[in-house]
């Protein structure tokens, strides 16, 4: 039987995307990187270090780690500025039922992300008591698509691996899903290919 389910939180719970894309363009255009909305999809899910790696696979030179590490850490620093703007308001659509629907069913809860801005995030949007327990990329040295974010909510809220459901929007986030033996619901268009069973599915639609 299902005992918990766990939550991505960027494009599940909310939508940043459009917050990282600006923040990763204004380096980007900056340091004449070719990048645009599509490129952006590319760095759903995986940490922030893997984002700047795919991101500079097109750069006209090669970068130091040193180098890097600053990029990195002032993508966030835009990122974390633009999330000023985030309210209550920009939880999408039908994610409060699902939340309450689960705990109805007496499903765990908990949130697996990769992002090192989870607490931030869940702040500004009023559910930082909503979930059981909160796993993000600041708790795991593997990351997206790597299973232990999701291997640790579970470890976290006592429950088997197998007895888990994981709502994704990322293919690298199904992944790391799949390889932790949970059993996934994909949602948005760019997991149509890896969970093509779940993928079109409206989260009030998944028989928990
Ligand atoms: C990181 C990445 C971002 C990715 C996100 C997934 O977020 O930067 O590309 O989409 O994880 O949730 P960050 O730790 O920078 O907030
Ligand atoms: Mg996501």
């Amino acid at each position: 039987m299902m005992k918990a389910i766990i939550f991505d939180l960027d494009g599940v719970i909310v939508s940043t995307d459009h917050y990282h894309y600006r923040a990763w363009k204004d380096i980007a255009d900056r340091e004449g990187v070719p990048f645009d909305e599509n490129r952006n999809v590319l760095l759903r899910g995986v940490s922030r270090e893997k984002s700047l790696e795919i991101l500079l696979e097109l750069a006209p030179r090669p970068y130091l780690a040193e180098e890097k590490a600053k990029l990195a850490e002032e993508k966030n620093g835009i990122y974390r500025r633009l999330l000023q703007e985030l309210t209550p308001d920009d939880i999408l659509p039908g994610v409060l039922k699902w939340i309450e629907h689960a705990k109805e069913k007496g499903l765990r809860t908990a949130i697996g992300s990769s992002s090192k801005n989870t607490d931030f995030i869940l702040e500004r949007i009023g559910l930082s008591e909503t979930f059981d327990t909160v796993v993000t990329g600041a708790d795991v040295t593997r990351s997206k698509p790597a299973p232990d974010i999701f291997l640790l909510a579970a470890e976290r809220l006592g429950v088997e691996p197998g007895d888990c459901w994981v709502v994704e929007d990322a293919p690298a986030g199904i992944e790391a899903a799949k390889s932790a033996g949970m059993k996934t619901i994909g949602v948005g268009e760019y997991v149509k290919d890896v969970a093509p069973d779940r993928w079109s599915l409206t989260l009030g639609e998944a028989e928990l």
